[in-house]
This record gives C-alpha cells, structure tokens and sequence, in this order.
C-alpha cells in the first residue's frame, strides 16, 4: 500500500448491538483525543471504520460490499479513504478480510481497539495492520475520558460469554466473560454524569454476571453495583441489558423493588419455549425456570415491562416445539421482543447439526411468532393509557413543537410543548399506537 497522509476526519459505521454502540463511541473518543474530528454530515472521510457485527446471516458479505461500494465512491472522489474494519467480524475473519480486501488497512478486533492509534501511524505509512488479541481489560484502561453525548450514555460494564449456546458466535468473538472494576465503572459514570448523561445503560453480553469488589471490599453482584450508582446526583435513570437466566440473582430482583432510578423493564432472552430445543441450543434453563424468574420480578414489580430474544427455527425444531414457543409468549405477556430466524454461524456447533428447517417454514413461523408479539406490545401500549410517568427527552419529533422520549418502559412517548433534550417531562400517556404512544403534559393546576 502507498503511504498516505494522516486522516484529518472520521465516521464510524457501527452495526448489530448496543454494545458494539458503544465501542463505536470509544473509537470516536480515541479518534478525537488525537484531533481527528467526525467528517462533516454529506462529507466524504478520510478514515472510515466498519464497525460489524456477526450474530446473524450474511454479516461478512455485508461487509465486504459496504467495503466494495467505500472503494467505488473513493475513486470517484479521486481520494480513497483509509479503511478498518472492527467489531466480531473482524475478530472472527481478519486474515480473510486482509486477504480479500486489499483496500483494507486495518483489522481491529473488539479487544483490541486502543491500539487504534498505533495502528492508525503504520497505516499512513502504507503497511497493514491487524490486531486481534484479547488481552482481557487493558482496552479500558488506555481509552481516553468519556466525551459529551445525548442523555442517554452506554457504559460496558461486562464483555463476553462463557455459555457456548450452540448457534451464537460471540464466545469466539468477544471471548470470555469479563467484568470491569467496579472503581473505574464508577469513575466512568461519575464521567458520563458531569458530561451531561441522565440515563445511564449498563451493557454486557450477560450483563447480570457482571461482579466485583465494591469501594469497602465487598464481593457485589450487579446489583451492588446499582445500588452505587443510585447514588450519584444527577444520574436519575439507569437500566441494563443482556442478562441471562442462568446469572439471575435475588438481590437484583430485590434491587428492582428498592432502588427508585433503576427502571421496570427487564430484557431477558429465552431463545425457545421448547425444553428440548433449549437443550439443544445449551442455554442451560428450561421454559419453566425462565417464567419462575419473570414471576419473581413481576412480585417485586408488578409493572415491569418484559423484552426478549426469540430463535425460531433452530434446527430440528418441530411445529408443536415451535407452538411451544408461541405458548410461553402467551404466558408471560412481553412489552417489546426481538425475534429472529435461525442463522447458522460458521464454526458453532448447531450449524452442522441435521434437520436444519426449511427457509419458507423459518418465514412462516417467525412470521406467526412477530404477529403474537406485535399483539402484545399493542396490549402492553394500551394498558399504559392513563397512566402518568416521566419521560426522558431524547429528541424532536417529526412536526415542529413535538418532542420525542421514553417512558420508564422504555417505550417511545412523542409529546408537545416547551422542553429540551434532557428533560425528564411529567407526561400522563393519552393514546396508544402499536410502537409508541402519545403522550400530554398535565396542564399546570
Ligand atoms: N441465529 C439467529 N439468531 C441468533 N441470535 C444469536 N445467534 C443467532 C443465530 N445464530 C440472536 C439471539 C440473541 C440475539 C442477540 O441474537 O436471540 O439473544
Ligand atoms: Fe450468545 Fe448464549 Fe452467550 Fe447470549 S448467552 S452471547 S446467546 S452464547
């Protein structure tokens, strides 16, 4: 490659999961403390950095065609950019995307991102870089001071998966499970508070395996952890996703009932309401284990708004395990779901298995499984009607005068008046839609 002249601009183009959001961030944060600056909206960049996700089908061919069309646009401009390529693709493919993309200057696993600078200096020199360790932590460490964003932050509290679930591709990409110090978890949201974050999202592939030693040296789990962050002024909000069953502990089902900012809604992911194809999948619960726990929360909070991850097709799932499946949804009556077809991910175990289910069977029964769920999060919506909750201004909405937020169950609540991005505005919720709801501010009495 010929040497090229330092980058002066930047985009992230980040994929897949709120993680991966958040990594994007960080890059951008490393970017900036070496006053490389975003390149301006409708501007071409002089780095571009394809931050991928592989959980599910066609990600690599995704990849090298957004990698394909960069090149294209580069030699129209007469300016090709330098291109990296990050995230689980890139942890899962380096040597490959190196070897069938020449235009790549960078392969950056999701370990391995604060070596972005040194990286970044052997590039403009016209010699590829890639690195895709895993050196458990030291990413944390070496990345710069939180920058100032919406009130909404991310904050990576956890990264990676010892579960082996037999479809998914992340034990191999993000490696095993680690937890960051509960020191520097505080520090960093101590961070994200005075830069203006009044909702703070604790992320992790199993968030609620996150554990650590608290400031008086205590052994806490994530609800320890909560419990510290409550305590910060100015941070009024705080959720946290992936959990797994299998990690669920009491105190943080207590910590729902105790702590006023942590907010009624729980993402917890079941894959299948089948026994058996729970098994197959090694997800290590069975249906009735996961509704005991959904029990447990709905006791400390009755209102608490349930999400959840649905596979359908996992292979050698039959129709009465797939109605299996419809029938847990019936039972626990979730507010807002994410459903997929099964995907076989090169390299898991499931992806050799036999029985692998027909592309038509997979559409049609995901299509039944999403139409079950739009129900109930209509239902959910409408239930809310009358009620008067606090909504946490993300953005304007699409006419002039309204405004755009989230509700305490996460549901998007559009509504009119004087506010600003950042306001936590009293709203009692008017009317609902399938996927968002009105809402009106009380008049003043
Ligand atoms: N095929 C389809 N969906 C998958 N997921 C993970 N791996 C696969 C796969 N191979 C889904 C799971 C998980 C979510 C993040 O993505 O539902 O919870
Ligand atoms: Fe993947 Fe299962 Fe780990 Fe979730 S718990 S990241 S689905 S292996």
């Amino acid at each position: 490659m010929k040497p090229v002249a330092p980058p002066q601009t930047y985009r992230v183009k980040s994929f897949g999961c709120q993680m991966n959001v958040y990594d994007g961030e960080r890059m951008a944060e490393l970017l900036g403390a070496r006053g490389i600056v975003p390149a301006p909206e409708g501007e071409d960049a002089d780095l571009v950095i394809l931050n991928t996700c592989h959980i599910r089908e066609k990600a690599a061919e995704k990849v090298y065609s957004d990698i394909g069309r960069l090149v294209f646009a580069g030699k129209q401009a007469g300016k090709p950019p330098l291109i990296a390529v990050a995230g689980c693709v890139a942890q899962a493919e380096g040597e490959e995307i190196m070897k069938r993309a020449p235009a790549v200057s960078i392969v950056v696993g999701p370990q391995a991102y604060h070596r972005l600078p040194e990286m970044l200096e052997k590039a403009a020199k016209g010699e590829r870089a890639t690195d895709t360790e895993m050196p458990a932590i030291a990413k944390f460490d070496a990345l710069p001071a939180r920058a100032k964003r919406g009130p909404t932050a991310f904050l990576t509290v956890q990264e990676g998966c010892d579960k082996f679930c037999t479809y998914c591709v992340v034990p191999y990409t993000r490696g095993a499970e680690i937890a960051r110090p509960f020191k520097g978890l505080i520090a960093e949201a101590e961070r994200l508070v005075e830069a203006g974050a009044k909702e703070i999202m604790l992320l992790g592939q199993n968030v609620n395996a996150w554990a650590g030693e608290d400031d008086k040296g205590r052994r806490v789990g994530l609800a320890g952890l909560i419990h510290t962050l409550a305590k910060i002024d100015g941070l009024e909000r705080i959720r946290y996703t992936t959990s797994h069953p299998n990690d669920m502990e009491d105190a943080l089902i207590a910590a729902h009932g105790e702590v006023d900012k942590l907010m009624p809604y729980l993402h917890l992911p079941v894959q299948s309401g089948s026994d058996r194809v729970l098994k197959a999948m090694n997800r290590q619960h069975t249906a009735d284990s996961y509704l005991k726990i959904i029990e447990k929360f709905r006791a400390v909070r009755p209102d608490i708004a349930i999400a959840g991850d649905f596979i359908v097709g996992f292979p050698g799932e039959t129709e009465a395990e797939f109605e299996d499946t419809l029938r847990i949804v019936d039972e626990v009556r979730y507010a807002a779901c994410f459903s997929f077809k099964y995907s076989p991910r090169p390299g898991t175990p499931a992806a050799t298995m036999e029985n692998q289910i027909a592309p038509e069977e997979m559409a049609n029964r995901l299509q039944r499984l999403q139409s079950r769920l739009a129900e109930q999060q209509y239902a959910f919506n409408q239930a809310s009607v009358g009620k008067t909750c606090k909504v946490l201004v993300e953005r304007t909405g699409r006419d002039p005068g309204q405004w755009l937020g989230k509700s305490p169950w996460l549901q998007s609540v559009h509504f009119e008046g004087d506010h600003a991005i950042g306001d936590l505005v009293e709203v009692t919720l008017a009317e609902a839609g399938p996927v968002s709801l009105r809402g009106v501010v009380p008049a003043p009495v």
